[in-house]
């Protein structure tokens, strides 16, 4: 499918397509677009990117309804506004039955996808994410449940699994194992954040790996790692966003990552791994009022509107300045929705699968245990 990308173009963009995609990048040619500001070099970046996309996915972008559950973390990664170092925030949890209603919400809306994402909270143990996990497929047994809950041992996420989850999110954040160390304390590893990775995908789970752009301390060097680790996991998502600094951390008078570079890097990741589902970001459309339009048009292909309690939404302060906090989960929808058509994409409700699913399966040799 991938050869013939370069072949459905147009005139003025062929040979770019014929370029980029179809075959692998060598490490010069992705430092060379992973770096360049050439106006004329991104925009047949994004065009390439785009028309990967489309061989996939079509003009389609999905939705999915976020559900951010939980603001207790016990980690304390320097670049997060949520680490357990952060003094400064008030905290919150929402119940099984405030999640429920949030799911409830979003089928009213039509959502066909819901995401549980929260810190790395013990308050949620197996038993209660199992509990929250049957309850949404018992309630909307049509719709596939994402979670994405950080690192937990393999027979946990096998019980998640068992009880209904579909998708799993969990960002790598940098391959890079020195830059991984600069970015989180010592008792976090990047060894195990992969090997986690590994384990949900032997599961069975549709995976989301991903990174920030513009994180302090990353190289171009670091990003063409994240390349390449794209290529050789194959995730089934990828979520990209640029960082931005919360006051209250490490990294608070860091700078922001650019728009540019976080558009760059989607684009990347498109070519890296054509079928994958990449969201356009809220850092995206935080960093840039049109970020997330701009996202689309570089080979984004899903959104993630918000759907928490509104009186929650500003607790979630992962970064400064976070859009959408002060709307009700209607207006997101409806708003994101506007803004996609006016980019030239076309909003769908339904599940929004990855491009290869073939229905929920284990792979061969890889069992669950009972
Ligand atoms: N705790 C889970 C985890 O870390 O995988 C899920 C929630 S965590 C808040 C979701 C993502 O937020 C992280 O993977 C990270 O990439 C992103 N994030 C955290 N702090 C950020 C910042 N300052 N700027 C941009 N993205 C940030
Ligand atoms: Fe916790 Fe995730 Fe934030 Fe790290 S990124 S502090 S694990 S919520
Ligand atoms: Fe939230 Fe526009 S998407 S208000």
């Amino acid at each position: 499918m991938h050869s013939d990308v370069s072949s459905r173009g147009d005139e003025k963009n062929r040979g770019a397509g014929e370029k980029l995609t179809g075959k692998k990048l060598t490490d010069a040619q992705l430092l060379h677009l992973i770096t360049t500001e050439d106006p004329g070099e991104m925009r047949e970046l994004f065009a390439a990117a785009g028309r990967v996309r489309e061989v996939h996915y079509g003009k389609a972008v999905y939705f999915r309804g976020l559900i951010e559950f939980t603001s207790f973390c016990k980690n304390n990664c320097y670049y997060c506004g949520l680490r357990k170092g952060n003094a400064k925030i008030e905290r919150y949890r929402l119940s099984p039955e405030e999640i429920l209603a949030c799911c409830r919400m979003g089928d009213t809306l039509g959502y066909k996808t819901f995401v549980l994402q929260g810190g790395e909270d013990p308050f949620f143990d197996d038993e209660k994410i199992t509990g929250i996990v049957s309850a949404i497929k018992k309630e909307f047994p049509e719709s596939a449940l994402t979670l994405s809950l950080g690192e937990r041992p393999r027979e946990s996420y096998e019980r998640f699994f068992r009880a209904g989850a579909d998708r799993y999110l969990l960002r790598h954040e940098t391959a890079d194992p020195a830059h991984y160390g600069k970015m989180h304390p010592p008792e976090m590893s990047l060894a195990e954040r992969k090997n986690c990775l590994r384990e949900l995908k032997k599961i069975g789970f549709q995976v989301g790996a991903g990174f920030m752009t513009g994180s302090p301390f990353q190289t171009p060097g670091c990003l063409l790692q994240d390349l390449r680790f794209m290529e050789e996991l194959q995730p089934e998502m990828i979520g990209i966003g640029p960082f931005i600094p919360q006051a209250d951390t490490p990294f608070g008078s860091q700078s922001a990552g650019s728009l540019n570079l976080a558009l760059r890097m989607v684009a990347l990741a498109r070519l890296a791994v054509p079928a994958a589902l990449i969201p356009a970001t809220t850092a995206m459309g935080t960093i840039a009022p049109d970020g997330r339009e701009l996202a689309l048009k570089a080979g984004a292909n899903v959104v993630m509107p918000n759907l928490s309690p509104q009186n929650v939404r500003k607790l979630y302060a992962l970064y400064d300045n976070k859009i959408c906090t002060g709307d009700e989960a209607a207006a997101c929808r409806f708003c994101i929705e506007g803004r996609i058509r006016s980019a030239g994409f076309e909003p769908l409700m339904c599940r929004g699968d990855w491009a290869g699913f073939t229905g929920r399966k284990t792979p061969p040799g890889n069992t669950l245990k009972k």
